[in-house]
């Protein structure tokens, strides 16, 4: 058994002029929470939609829990639980109704399938909402409902395309909710999302523009990869200051200074902000007022990744 539930070489897939995923290597660890995180047209769905098997791609490779995912599709069904972006679920049939008709689909055992479809709709909390019918459910209860439904199969490995686009926070946090659960019972989950804000949650983030994979890692080493480091801000008195900075060792660089009032901002990267804190406070004394880290966002990671570091307008 792999260390790997999704390993892509090379995966690309073209449309006419487009290169819509352009040689992807993508690695998602077992029983990892994964976002793949890109703006519109980055080629998330194209990805997705390769990897469950619904498209062919043009060249590269795909492994999914160790098997060709391109030479044996039918095995990895059973691998996948996949939620599309608009997925139908019948609206003249109740939650309840909705489960047992895509069980049957599954060809689930009639004991594992009670069971089953209960554990499910108690943890999307739809128990109760069980006789409804699935036409009348909020847009929020019907994407819990779409959830339950991917899972009935017990699949590995659940793949969500934008599952909270559209839905108002406290869903998103509750789909969040869910994921750890799922997580915490073995499962691997692959997420697609543009909001920045909720691939923070992710354990890793693969970061994409324009069809390629510009950037891996947890939410914290991608806002490091910007400035090679942790960013600090220290409001000083003077520019006394000045010089002691240039002789710290643990600093990497000064990115900027500004001029406040009667007080003066240096901006700077260190390797670890914690470690810093401490040494900067010793060598800098009742010159510094302020010595704090400054929060990079995964949209500040997002620009200077894709454009240059001059986008930001805090450079030197
Ligand atoms: N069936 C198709 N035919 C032609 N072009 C397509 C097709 N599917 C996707 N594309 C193009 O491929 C590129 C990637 O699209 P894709 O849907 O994978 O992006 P995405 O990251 O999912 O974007 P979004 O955030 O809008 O969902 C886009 O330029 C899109 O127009
Ligand atoms: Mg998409």
């Amino acid at each position: 058994m792999t260390k790997y539930m999704v390993i892509t070489r090379n995966l690309t897939k073209r449309f006419g002029k487009i290169t819509a995923v352009d040689r992807l290597n993508l690695e998602i660890r077992r029983g990892e929470v994964y976002s793949l995180l890109g703006p519109n047209g980055a080629g998330k769905t194209t990805t997705i939609r390769m990897l469950v098997g619904l498209l062919l791609p043009d060249e590269g490779e795909i492994y999914i829990d160790g098997i060709d995912a391109i030479k044996y599709p039918q095995k990895i069904k059973r691998v996948i639980g996949y939620m599309p972006q608009f997925f139908s679920l019948y609206p003249d049939l109740t939650v309840y109704e909705n489960m047992e008709f895509f069980a049957r689909i599954y060809n689930l055992p009639y004991h594992i399938k009670k069971e089953r479809i209960r554990y499910l709709l108690e943890l999307v909390q739809l128990w109760e909402h069980r006789d409804k019918l699935a036409g009348a459910l909020s847009g929020g209860l019907k994407k819990r409902l779409s959830l339950a439904v991917v899972l009935l199969h017990d699949p590995k490995l659940i793949v969500l395309d934008e599952p909270t686009a559209g839905v108002d926070p406290p869903l998103r946090r509750l789909f969040w909710r869910y994921f750890r659960r799922l997580q915490k019972e073995g499962k691997t989950i692959l997420v697609t999302t543009h909001y920045m804000d909720e691939a923070e949650l992710a354990d890793r983030i693969g970061l994409m523009s324009r069809g390629r994979l510009i950037a891996v890692g947890t939410p914290r080493e991608i806002k490091r990869m910007v400035y090679n480091g942790d960013v600090m801000r220290i409001v000083a008195k003077t520019d006394e200051v000045e010089p002691i900075l240039n002789n710290c060792s643990f600093i990497k660089r000064i990115l900027s200074k500004r001029k406040l009032a009667d007080k003066i901002e240096y901006k700077i990267v260190v390797d670890d902000f914690s470690l810093a804190i401490p040494r900067l406070a010793t060598k800098l004394k009742d010159l510094a007022l302020l010595i704090e880290p400054v929060n990079i966002t995964l949209e500040d990671a997002f620009i200077k990744l894709t454009v240059g570091e001059e986008a930001l307008g805090w450079g030197e």
